[in-house]
């Protein structure tokens, strides 16, 4: 049975879904079982994010789209708006240029449109590059990438290929939109004098938190600094994530990058932020049918799973590896260098069915109060000199 029920007005999943959230259920309670009724909750989310078929991202649910009618439980900035595509294409070519590269890799490519904007802007640009190469943990998306990319993009599809392993070495430009928040996180808990790590236990038919008592490793050590850092005053608990994953994520792209830049976009803080009062109790976040909310538990592999992305660290990992930090700053700052208005404004304002949706969806990329501050662009590089336009002014590196 699935242990999940919904506590509140949540809309129920339809029959088949339900059936693979419970054999996913069970898959998660058979691999409790096996590490003695203890799992560590990066496990968990990994389970339930990617099991093959059953995961959230290994399943067959709908995921990115822009209401809950659709089935869809959250929006990107791709999906919201080509001119998000339209836009970025100008700091990739300017990327490209300058390192005189002319291949593109994209991790964790969603539906496709972020890849058949990029290709399309490229082209309009007239930008020269041989191959778009997509890397996902997630082969069910394939499909519907590759569906997107021929129907908006037809004349570029052949330069898009799909990897199941990465090349030892890239000479191009990287992206990733949202792919760092979807990598999982250990749950650690500071306690008066000690740390925990929560994890996950099977209790009756439902799945709940269990703390541990665990000795600190360095990435807890570093936290606990951190948080006295950022704050000056005693906590009685602080709940927080390690980011393992997303960090060697960073080194792996960053050590494969020979030539070129990377780019990831996501939300997140610089570290000092990032450990303030007002996220002790963990940035971990569900998303189901376009509601927030905080119970990992719900519906496993049906809702998807994310944490803030503390951009310190992804920039420590990145630079590590001998890369150049090319830049780091908002959203907003970066569309807005990089041009969104002007492309906007190539849209025909009297055309009020293409003009207006357009508009509102720029001032949601641009907002502060919606995606504009909370999501950052970070950069790395190798054979770039100087930097680029959009990170030309507005620069935060400095706040990592
Ligand atoms: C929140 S979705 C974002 C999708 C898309 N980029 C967008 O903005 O609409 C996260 C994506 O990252 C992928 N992903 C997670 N970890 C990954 C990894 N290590 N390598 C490649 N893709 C990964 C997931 O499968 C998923 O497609």
């Amino acid at each position: 049975m699935n242990p999940n029920r919904p506590t509140d007005s949540l809309p129920a999943p339809g029959a088949e879904a339900l059936a693979q959230s419970e054999a996913l259920t069970d898959l998660i309670r058979g691999r409790i079982a096996a590490a003695s009724g203890w799992l560590p909750f990066d496990r968990y989310m990994d389970l339930a994010l990617y099991a093959p078929r059953l995961g959230y991202y290994g399943g067959g649910a709908m995921k990115f789209g822009r209401r809950a009618e659709d089935g869809s439980d959250f929006v990107t900035a791709p999906e919201l708006s080509p001119l998000f595509a339209t836009t970025l294409a100008r700091p990739v070519a300017q990327a490209l240029q300058q390192s005189d590269t002319r291949q593109l890799m994209e991790f964790g490519a969603g539906t496709g449109k972020l890849a058949a904007g990029l290709l399309t802007a490229l082209a309009d640009l007239d930008v020269p590059f041989d191959s778009y190469a997509i890397v996902d943990v997630s082969g069910e998306l394939r499909a519907r990438q590759r569906e997107t990319i021929e129907r908006e993009a037809p004349a570029l599809a052949a330069k898009v290929r799909w990897l199941d392993a990465l090349p030892e070495t890239f000479e191009g430009v990287v992206i990733g939109n949202e792919v760092l928040d979807a990598m999982p996180v250990r749950l650690v808990v500071r306690k008066p004098g000690a740390w925990h790590e929560r994890g996950v236990v099977v209790l009756g038919d439902r799945f709940a938190f269990d703390d541990r008592l665990v000795m600190p490793d360095a990435q807890i050590e570093l936290i606990d600094a951190a948080i006295d850092e950022a704050n000056g005053e005693p906590f009685a608990e602080y709940v927080t994530e390690t980011h393992e994953a997303a960090l060697g994520f960073t080194k792996t792209v960053c050590t494969m990058l020979a030539r070129g830049a990377a780019f990831f976009i996501d939300y997140g803080f610089p570290r000092r932020e990032f450990y303030h009062a007002q996220r002790a109790t963990d940035t971990m976040m569900c998303h189901y049918r376009h509601r927030a909310h905080t119970d990992p538990f719900l519906y496993p592999g049906l809702q998807d799973i994310t944490a803030h992305v503390e951009f310190t660290g992804i920039a420590e990992a990145g630079v590590g590896t001998g890369a150049d930090l090319l830049g780091f700053t908002s959203q907003a700052r970066f569309l807005m260098n990089a041009g969104i208005t002007d492309v906007l404004n190539e849209l025909d304002p009297s055309d009020v069915k293409r003009f207006l949706p357009a508009a509102n969806a720029v001032q949601k990329l641009l907002s502060e109060a919606e995606m504009g501050e909370l999501f950052k662009v970070i950069a790395f590089s190798r054979g770039i000199a100087g930097t680029l336009d959009a990170f030309a002014g507005g620069d935060r590196s400095h706040t990592l």
